[in-house]
């Protein structure tokens, strides 16, 4: 099988993450490495169907892996859904001689593989997401650095919001993950966290609690509130009416998706990156690579997006119990 593949497309799609380029630059020198040919494709699927498709080499993922972002750009492309865009790309692969893709992204671009890997290409997915949420993998590209960017950033709000003794709101980034708003709130000591897995929060008590917080003499409230919980101005409003306590909301937003990838993201990216191409020459198709129990591991995609997404209740519960 493995003399097989010649040529060996490579996309990024979705949100970008940090490491990306760690993990398109292992791609390449490793299938270099392995005697294949690389070709690169810009901008996701929406690149593939406008056959934006360019030779890669070596040295064109110089001086790339610390970069944040994507030098291959990445786009959603909605139409991709569409059977017949699916199969307009298989055959747009084959003419450009395309044996196998690897394609770096979070679950939407995972079904992008399937369904490519449904029309005869064969296909390997990396998982790069900050958001953490694809659930056959404890590592996915990005979450190590935005996390990182976002503890500094809480850090930070907490200095001032104890100089003035005030509540402050900090959005992260989680549509509908909260693994970004969760690990913050334990490495940054929250009094509370918002998840979009959780709508159980009762604002009542989160204002008694404030006001309890505040007669025992501590000095600030910080709250992490995940994008998919959202609305935090408003609620900052009806907080400080509530309680009497000065709140503030800062959204941190996109700044958690770019910046120099971590030592994790960096190794663990080019790792996969590695990876994918010696499962894509040894003949697999269909697989994501995944960090499971210390190692590196491939599983069937269909599998791993049947998987119910879930998120740590103990850690949740912890998150509680380490911030009275
Ligand atoms: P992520 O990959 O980060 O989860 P999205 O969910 O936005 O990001 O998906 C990225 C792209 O993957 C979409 O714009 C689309 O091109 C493709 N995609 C998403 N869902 C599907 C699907 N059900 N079938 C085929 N392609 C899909
Ligand atoms: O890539 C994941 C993510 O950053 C989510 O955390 C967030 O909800 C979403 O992408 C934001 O997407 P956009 O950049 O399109 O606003």
């Amino acid at each position: 099988m493995g003399n097989e593949i010649k040529t060996i497309g490579v996309l990024t799609s979705g949100g970008d993450a940090p490491g990306m380029n760690a993990a398109i630059r292992a791609v390449v020198r490793q299938a270099i490495s392995n005697g294949k040919k690389v070709k690169g494709i810009k901008r996701g699927y929406a690149g593939l169907l406008a056959e934006e498709i360019i030779d890669m080499e070596a040295k064109d993922v110089s001086d790339t892996i610390q970069r944040g972002g994507t030098i291959l750009q990445t786009a959603r492309c909605p139409e991709f859904k569409e059977l017949k865009y699916q199969i307009k790309a298989a055959e747009i692969c084959r003419k450009h001689g395309i044996d196998g893709i690897v394609i770096i992204g979070g679950d939407g671009s995972f079904r992008g593989a399937q369904a490519l890997a449904a029309q005869g290409i064969n296909t390997i997915g990396i998982p790069g997401t900050i958001d953490l949420d694809i659930v056959c993998t404890d590592y996915t590209i990005g979450f190590d650095t935005a996390v990182n960017t976002a503890m500094e950033a809480i850090d930070r709000i907490r200095d001032t919001s104890t100089s003035h003794e005030r509540c402050s709101i900090i959005e992260v980034m989680g549509r509908s993950a909260g693994y970004i708003a969760l690990w913050c709130a334990i490495a940054n000591g929250a009094e509370k966290v918002l998840l979009p897995e959780k709508y159980d929060y009762d604002e009542q008590k989160i204002v008694d609690n404030i006001i309890n917080n505040r007669k025992m003499g501590k000095k600030h409230y910080i709250i992490i509130n995940a994008e998919g919980i959202g609305h935090s101005a408003s609620l900052a409003r009806r907080i400080e009416a509530a309680t009497g306590m000065e709140t503030r909301a800062t959204i941190l937003g996109h700044m958690q998706r770019g910046g120099r990838p971590t030592c994790k993201d960096r190794v663990f990216a080019s790792t996969m990156g590695a990876y994918a191409v010696d499962i894509l020459c040894e003949g697999k198709s269909k697989r994501i690579v995944s960090y499971r129990e210390g190692q590196f591991v491939d599983d069937d995609i269909d599998e791993a997006l049947a998987m119910e997404k879930t998120i740590s209740e103990y850690q949740y519960k912890i998150a509680r119990n380490l911030a009275i």
